[in-house]
């Protein structure tokens, strides 16, 4: 039976690499039955709308749903970042968003378990005596036991997983002394119950130099939201560039669809010009594809999209070249 998946192309780049993505899922022989989301930035300029409830509780009986990139010049910030994709992601509770870096060519097979529905993201705080000389503004940091616990049990159950079944804390327990206690505690006591797995801890301002330095000792990371927001974009220029970094927000517990989308944004000044790289966008899709069961050609779109990632002629013929080689 066809998984049925929802499609957001959105904004700048988005519907380009998106379009690619679809292209060598059909490539590899794996059949949507798709339904169109015309939702973003461009959308919210011409009629206002961002994400209605409505739209949420069809998207709640869908399988997946496959996110090019959203993102418009004119939008103040925040409107969209938060009314689509943040909510996005804590209405459907994807609570886990796996982001992979690979090069084989340099040595990198890391993957960032970043928790995501939490932290800084929250939406925690506010300003008081706007526009005067005595402005306050907060901005917290919310971390739950539940969610800080789920987000590295997922760690851990992927690190045991791999070849070398080792797991990096990345925080700043030596000046978050409560959240990074609650993330440190909570690390330890699940660690017992994997006495296979290898831990370490990085300070995440270390970590940002490791990662430059030798991004090659990684194997699974797992940190906060914000954290892993920045680390993440680090991850994708260490190893190959943002146009590799593929993601996929997750509701592991398979209470609704996931969340598939490139790491990059909407990029509005190459839009339309058909050079965008499509990779990340394949690769997010090939994780769309294992999410839904199809690991064959899962595992066959990832080693082509590394492998040709690179191929010259911008967006159509990356697609085409990945495509042709399933
Ligand atoms: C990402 C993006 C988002 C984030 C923005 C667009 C809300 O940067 O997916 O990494 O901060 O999580
Ligand atoms: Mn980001």
């Amino acid at each position: 039976m066809a998984h049925k998946v929802g499609i957001m192309g959105g904004d700048g780049i988005g519907p380009e690499v998106i379009a690619e993505g679809l292209k060598v899922i059909a490539a590899a022989g794996v059949e949507l039955e798709t339904v169109d989301y015309d939702l973003g930035g461009a959308r919210y300029l011409r009629d206002g709308e961002i994400l209605s409830d409505s739209t949420l509780e069809e998207w709640r009986g869908l399988d997946a749903i496959y996110v090019g990139a959203v993102g418009t010049p004119g939008v103040p910030p925040g409107v969209i970042e938060r009314g689509l994709l943040l909510k996005m992601r804590f209405e459907l509770d994807l609570y886990i968003n796996q982001r992979p870096f690979v090069s084989a060519e340099d040595g990198i097979d890391m993957t960032v378990i970043r928790e995501n529905t939490e932290g800084a993201y929250a939406g925690e705080g506010g300003i008081l005596r706007k526009n005067t000389p005595f402005e306050v503004a907060t901005q917290g940091s919310v971390n739950t036991r539940m969610g800080v616990e789920r987000a590295i049990r997922y760690a851990f159950d992927l690190a045991s997983t791999t070849e070398r079944k080792h797991l990096t804390l990345c925080h700043k327990t030596n000046v978050l002394n409560f959240s990074g206690d609650l993330w440190q505690r909570t690390f330890n006591e699940v660690a017992e119950e994997y006495p296979n797995v290898d831990t370490d801890y990085n300070h995440v301002d270390a970590a940002c130099i490791y990662f430059v330095q030798a991004p090659q000792q990684y194997d699974v990371i797992v940190t906060d939201n914000l954290f892993g927001d920045i680390l993440t974009d680090l991850g994708g220029a260490v190893s190959g560039g943002i146009g590799f970094a593929a993601s996929a927000n997750l509701n592991p517990a398979r209470t609704g669809p996931s969340m598939f989308e490139p790491v990059h944004g909407s990029a509005p000044d190459i839009a339309g010009q058909g050079i965008a790289n499509p990779t990340a966008a394949i690769i997010s899709g090939a994780m769309m594809l294992r999410h839904l069961g199809e690991d064959d050609a899962a595992d066959r779109v990832t080693a082509a999209a590394y492998k040709l990632g690179d191929t010259q002629g911008g967006t159509v013929a990356i697609g085409d070249a990945i495509a042709a080689a399933l």
